[in-house]
């Protein structure tokens, strides 16, 4: 793991190593030394900030991130008032891109005032040709511009900012590459993300996914394996699987192995007490993952399974390869293993071409499967997509009133859901002290509900049987029994 490398003892004087994550490691310690000079002129440590947009893949993307920082000498700064600002940024929908156009204004502002702040930007929206000629004509001041491909690199890239006052650039199109054991500093102590793969090869006809993250790669469950042994050795007991299509994990590796296969491995783990996973892809998703989940005692009971779309017809304009009935008998075969299980979804509002008919279809469908939590979207226009060009988009203002009628049909079915379990025992990891009242502590159950009970700081990271007493909707009050 990265902690046997000494930083203080790489030889600067020497040429960067070809071999990775050496090569990193070299460039951390180059870092370091500017930190070092940094603190000579300023009289104190340079402080820097990550700002997470988007998904839990790019929620770990930034704990690698935050791990290079430190090694570098970086001290974590809070808010963006910061010697180096990071966004990590995400362009699954519009709107995400909006925010990042409009914190960078501000953060360009702070920037004339504060000449040696350094903003660098990566991840999914930076994959986007458009995007990086509007920030090269616009916003200048920026100093360091990658992607999700070389995202390993950071430590490299890190140091060339430092050291070029220009823009640095460093856009690779697609990588069939995994750079394993560098840096990361985890948000949580007792539980983490853990990639499983990189990049979608499913092409929803929506979705700009696959064209940022690039073909889908599979880590060597050899890596994965000993990644999650080293976290439980260092107090983590909970997992959460990380790929766009954990369904399709290890088809491609060279000795291939199925999801199902991996999760048996895992479950082998001592010390681990929970795996989770997301997202999983309907059409994917086996016989044998079920029947695994089932025989399981660690793997929550939770299912992400987006839906996208109740009409079979809009689901074939969207590229999903299956149909409503499809999923509804899949939704029906995991209930029949798994009574209690707790099943979340994603929907899109508003495809090209959606009628009054297929959103009913949709609504139909959310009011057969019952889901626990449902994240709704409305249909967003992505450039390059095949939906992006196809006739008939749905005027704003139907998406809008069809997108309210699902959100109160969801939150309906969430409320009535969640008020069933009240009164049970259930167990609860302790995650952190409640953020608006310190005598609470706050944590999930294995369903992935929020539960507030009474306690203190040294509950976290435990698991506690609770009683969920009183149901407020989307979380409940308990107590510990
Ligand atoms: N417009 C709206 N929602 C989208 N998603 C992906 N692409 C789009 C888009 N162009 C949603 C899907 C996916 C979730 C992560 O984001 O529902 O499951
Ligand atoms: Fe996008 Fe579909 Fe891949 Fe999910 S499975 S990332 S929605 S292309």
């Amino acid at each position: 793991m990265y902690n046997e490398i000494d930083l203080n003892k790489i030889d600067l004087a020497a040429e960067p190593p070809a071999e990775e994550p050496s090569r990193q490691y070299y460039f951390m310690a180059k870092c370091r030394e500017r930190v070092r000079e940094f603190e000579q002129t300023y009289g104190r440590r340079p402080t820097a900030c990550v700002t997470t947009f988007g998904c839990q893949m790019n929620a770990r993307d930034s704990e690698k991130l935050r791990g290079i920082l430190e090694q570098a000498g970086y001290q974590e700064a809070e808010t963006e008032e910061a010697d180096f600002v990071i966004y990590n940024t995400c362009t699954v929908r519009e709107n995400a891109n909006n925010k990042v156009y409009g914190r960078l204004g501000s953060l360009g502002a702070r920037k004339k005032k504060h000449p040696q702040m350094k903003i660098a930007l990566c991840g999914c929206m930076m994959q986007e040709p458009t995007v990086v000629e509007k920030l090269k004509a616009s916003y200048g001041f920026v100093d360091l511009i990658f992607g999700t491909h070389n995202i390993y690199k950071f430590a490299e890239l890190l140091y060339l900012a430092l050291e070029n006052q220009g823009m640095v650039i460093d856009l690779w199109e697609d990588t069939d590459r995994i750079v394993e054991d560098l840096p990361v500093e985890r948000k949580y102590s007792f539980k983490s993300g853990v990639n499983i793969m990189f990049g979608c090869n499913n092409f929803c006809s929506y979705c700009i996914v696959p064209y940022v993250r690039g073909r889908e790669r599979s880590r060597s469950h050899k890596d994965i394996v000993k990644e999650i042994r080293g976290l439980v050795s260092d107090g983590v007991s909970e997992v959460m699987l990380l790929g766009q299509n954990v369904n399709s994990y290890g088809k491609n590796l060279p000795e291939p192995i199925t999801f199902a296969q991996l999760l048996k491995e895992l479950e082998k783990i001592e010390g681990l007490k929970r795996i989770r996973f997301m997202t999983s892809h309907p059409k994917d998703l086996s016989q044998e993952l079920i029947d695994t989940m089932a025989a399981s005692e660690k793997i929550c009971r939770h299912l992400h399974l987006p839906l996208q779309s109740g009409s079979s017809r809009i689901l074939k304009e969207m590229n999903r390869r299956y149909t409503r009935e499809q999923y509804l008998e899949l939704v029906g075969r995991i209930r029949a293993a798994m009574p209690e299980i707790a099943i979340t979804t994603d929907i899109i509002v508003g495809f090209p071409g959606e009628t009054e008919e297929d959103f009913q279809e949709t609504m139909d469908v959310v009011r057969k499967v019952q889901y626990d939590s449902a994240f709704t979207f409305i249909y967003s226009k992505r450039t390059g997509t095949p939906a992006a060009a196809m006739e008939d988009q749905v005027p704003e203002e139907v998406i809008k009133a069809r997108f309210d009628r699902l959100l109160a049909e969801v939150q309906q079915i969430a409320a009535r859901k969640a008020e069933a379990l009240t009164g049970q025992v259930q167990t609860l990891l302790v995650e952190e002290v409640n953020r608006q009242d310190a005598s609470l502590v706050s944590g999930r159950l294995g369903n992935n509900s929020v539960v507030h009970i009474p306690g203190d700081a040294s509950m976290i990271g435990t698991y506690v049987r609770v009683q969920l007493d009183e149901c407020k909707g989307f979380y409940y009050y308990g107590k510990a029994v």
